[in-house]
């Protein structure tokens, strides 16, 4: 980083923003395998929360990877950029006001602190889109476990590339167990409940 770089105080901040919006700007993390539900969920989440009138934006993995990202592939150390450069469009976007939902893999754990670390206190919340491996492979929504399995890609998590499972998220959700309709209800009760986030319809 360059020593000759100075940080400007702009006079519109981060409090007068959030204000102007009316609501706590903070980042929905979603993680989980490929075909666990993270975009489903997101998105049902974010509905509910544009019905409610708050203002938001849902990063989404594939949707970052055609222009933000578009240089990176899979690799682990290419993964991780991908992260640092979502984790600080979420940064920015909360600097914005806004609530903000990113649907990612993001299988390292690393990863997913260094963003927590990087956002003001009580800002993250991690949400464990929990599905087993076999049931993510049996979805398969994008075919991407079959041609993992025929070799025509490398780096599929869950096969070749590791999952570290949240040792501690703020919330689990198992899209085994639940409906996507009821998955979203749990979210949208946990974030009354503990996050102070009323999304019901005004
Ligand atoms: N309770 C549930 N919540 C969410 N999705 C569910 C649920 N039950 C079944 N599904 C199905 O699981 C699939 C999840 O696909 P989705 O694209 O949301 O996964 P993803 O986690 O975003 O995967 P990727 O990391 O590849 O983007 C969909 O086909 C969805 O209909
Ligand atoms: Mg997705």
């Amino acid at each position: 980083m360059s020593s000759n770089l100075t940080w400007h105080q702009h006079t519109v901040d981060a409090t007068s923003r959030a204000k102007a919006l009316g609501q706590k700007p903070l980042v929905l993390w979603f993680t989980g395998l490929s075909g666990a539900g993270k975009s489903t969920l997101a998105n049902g989440v974010e509905q509910a929360l544009a019905g409610a009138g708050k203002h938001s934006f849902l990063l989404d993995g594939d949707n970052v990877r055609h222009g933000l990202c578009s240089d990176l592939g899979f690799s682990d150390s290419d993964r991780t950029e991908n992260l640092r450069r979502v984790g600080e469009v979420a940064r920015l976007m909360v600097d914005a006001g806004l609530i903000v939902l990113a649907a990612f893999v993001s299988p390292f754990a690393s990863d997913r602190q260094l963003i927590r670390e990087r956002l003001p206190q009580g800002r993250f919340f991690e949400i464990y889109v929990e599905a087993s491996l076999e049931a993510c492979e049996s979805r398969d929504p994008k075919g991407l476990y079959a041609k993992a399995r025929r070799g025509e890609i490398k780096h599929m998590t869950g096969l070749d590339s590791p999952f570290e499972v949240p040792a501690s998220p703020d919330l689990v959700v198992n899209t085994q167990a639940l409906s996507p309709a009821e998955a979203v209800n749990k979210v949208l009760e946990w974030l009354e409940k503990e996050v102070g986030l009323d999304a019901s319809a005004d």
